[in-house]
């Protein structure tokens, strides 16, 4: 059987397994490799979500939905404010978010809602009025100074009956309603973190900081030492690896101790609040973190949120949670995303900055990390003329191959990097930018360079999928010598030397391979629902440089069926 049906039978075998009437969104596989199945068949969220207030009315739906599905987009993330739905103490409105599901099922989206409930962006604006007037009842963390800040206190039991009422209450409500599972992941809460100092300083955060840390905690960490985050391993170790006393003791007198401790009760709280959805749903339950970038420190940043270097608390304290997920706004997204791809963590990407580069982004996440999904934050201010369209056609097209088992290899050139190498099956696989060729003239004058991002599907030994943008490939055999790289670099766009005074000077040595590496044949592809490839185009000539490399240009994505073979 063609490899290319292997995914189909993956589709198949979810379908038998859940059956009809069997949860409709799940995750299936195990650690970093969880892949998501909805409604029985394997599905990569191609997302975007929305801009805080754009699901506060009705009309905003209506207005915004429908240019979501034109941009491409099979998922939207959407707000659910506690309190419009819960404006009076006990009584719900689920309003907007029925309306959300309507206008998502009209236009063929499913949806992922945001609990912004005690905590969003650390603070607890959503919180509704009889809350936030009752400060009593519902008490505030306080600074080291003293100082009470909107910022709900997480040790208080009065804050989580309410705050897991109403998300309770949602998660009921979705799972009695929407019968067409429309909804497909609940994230709990948004960016949870403390602000200006590493941990909550009111009398009983305090009081619980200087008792024993739980045994829980100590018998995790002992269990999975050998697994443990390096970062929080080596605190812990450093700290004598002791299995009972004090947080401090255990994780030193430093902010990043009373990080831990604080993660540890927000992750506690989190967890409870997922398992009151549970009750009601099965679907995915994740948890999204601001990043700890730019130097900052613990307060600085969003301190003790479900970060990295945080998963195993937040992993012991809050197992109903399936997966911590990264913001991503800050430079070198290829990087944040690997952080959130370890430690047995499904990598989503709920939000990072809308931006022309979100389609390679996409690719490589998707391509190097398997990720379940990825979201630019304010979508409805993108564009439907934009990249991010094209580049969701490519990877719904995808979608079937994507979800097969096949190796693969992601890759992202946001700035400077110049290349990519590794080695497979005896050959030396070298990607690049599309612009280290310098035949568009935007590669050289000045012009900033668009971010590349492929993925190559290695169907079978020899035989790839590449899909994506901006890349340039070469292939050649492990042993063939490159010291004519050099003299190849330099042929022009027909693939002549480009003038006669290249690659003249070096003595080439002596051929010694035992066979070169060719490209038999590169088509432009679109796989079908049932894995077969219909081909679209052949590319030779000029589009391979006359059988040299396999490459996509920068202003669109594309998906290519390449074959190679060896000669003497
Ligand atoms: C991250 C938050 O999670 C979003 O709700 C929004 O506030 C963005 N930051 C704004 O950049």
């Amino acid at each position: 059987m063609p490899r290319h049906l292997l995914s189909l039978l993956l589709a198949a075998t979810l379908a038998a397994h859940c059956g009809p009437t069997a949860a409709q969104s799940l995750l299936v596989g195990s650690g970093s490799e969880r892949k998501l199945s909805v409604d029985g068949r394997p599905f990569i969220i191609l997302g975007g979500e929305l801009g805080n207030s754009s699901a506060s009315s009705e009309t905003d739906a209506a207005r915004i939905f429908p240019k979501l599905a034109r941009m491409g987009l099979n998922t939207v993330l959407v707000p659910a404010y506690w309190d419009l739905m819960e404006p009076v103490e006990g009584e719900f409105d689920f309003s907007l978010t029925d309306a959300a599901v309507r206008h998502a099922r009209a236009n063929g989206l499913k949806i992922v809602f945001l609990w912004f409930g005690a905590w969003k962006n650390s603070m607890s604006c959503y919180a509704p009025e009889w809350f936030k007037r009752d400060s009593r009842r519902f008490p505030r963390a306080h600074t080291e100074s003293g100082k009470p800040l909107e910022i709900a206190s997480a040790f208080s039991d009065n804050v989580f009956k309410a705050d897991s009422r109403a998300f309770e209450a949602l998660a009921g409500h979705i799972a009695k309603t929407d019968t067409a599972h429309t909804v497909i992941m609940l994230q709990v809460e948004n960016e949870i973190g403390m602000l200006e100092n590493a941990r909550d300083y009111s009398a009983d955060a305090t009081r619980l900081y200087r008792s024993a840390v739980p045994e829980r905690l100590t018998d995790y960490l002992t269990k999975n030492r050998a697994t443990l985050h390096p970062d929080l391993r080596a605190r812990w170790e450093a700290n004598g690896a002791r299995t009972n006393g004090t947080w401090e003791q255990l994780f030193g007198p430093d902010e990043y101790g009373e990080e831990v401790f604080m993660a540890w009760h927000y992750a506690l709280y989190v967890g409870k609040m997922a398992d009151a959805a549970r009750r009601h749903t099965s679907m995915p339950l994740y948890v999204n973190a601001a990043m700890n970038s730019r130097g900052r420190r613990p307060g600085q940043y969003p301190s003790a949120g479900p970060l990295a270097h945080l998963i195993d608390i937040w992993r012991c304290g809050a197992p109903a949670v399936d997966f911590i997920s990264p913001d991503i706004y800050d430079p070198g997204f290829a990087s944040w995303a690997s952080r959130y791809a370890t430690c047995g963590n499904a990598l989503f990407i709920p939000e990072m900055r809308l931006s022309d580069d979100n389609g390679a982004q996409a690719f490589y996440a998707i391509g190097e990390h398997r990720a379940i999904g990825v979201s630019p934050f304010s979508i409805e201010n993108g564009s439907e003329a934009g990249k991010l369209g094209k580049a969701y056609d490519a990877l719904r097209k995808l979608t079937p191959i994507l979800s097969g088992d096949y190796g693969r290899h992601g890759m992202l050139f946001e700035t400077a990097e110049q290349e990519q190498a590794w080695t497979e099956d005896g050959l030396r696989i070298a990607a690049r930018h599309f612009f280290t060729l310098p035949w568009d003239s935007r590669a050289t004058d000045g012009s900033t360079w668009p971010a590349a991002g492929a993925v190559l599907i290695r169907l079978a030994p020899m035989e790839y999928i590449l899909a994506g943008t901006g890349v340039v490939l070469t292939f050649q055999g492990e042993d063939e010598v490159t010291a004519d790289a050099k003299a190849q670099a330099a042929l022009g766009e027909d693939g002549f030397a480009a003038n006669g005074a290249e690659g003249r000077e070096a003595k080439t040595p002596r051929w010694t391979a035992k066979s070169r590496v060719g490209i038999a044949s590169v088509d432009e592809v679109e796989p079908q629902a049932d894995g077969t490839l219909r081909r679209v185009r052949r590319l030779n000539g000029d589009e391979d440089h006359q059988g040299r490399h396999v490459r996509i240009g920068v202003d669109g994505f594309q998906i290519l069926h390449v074959k190679l073979y060896k000669y003497k």
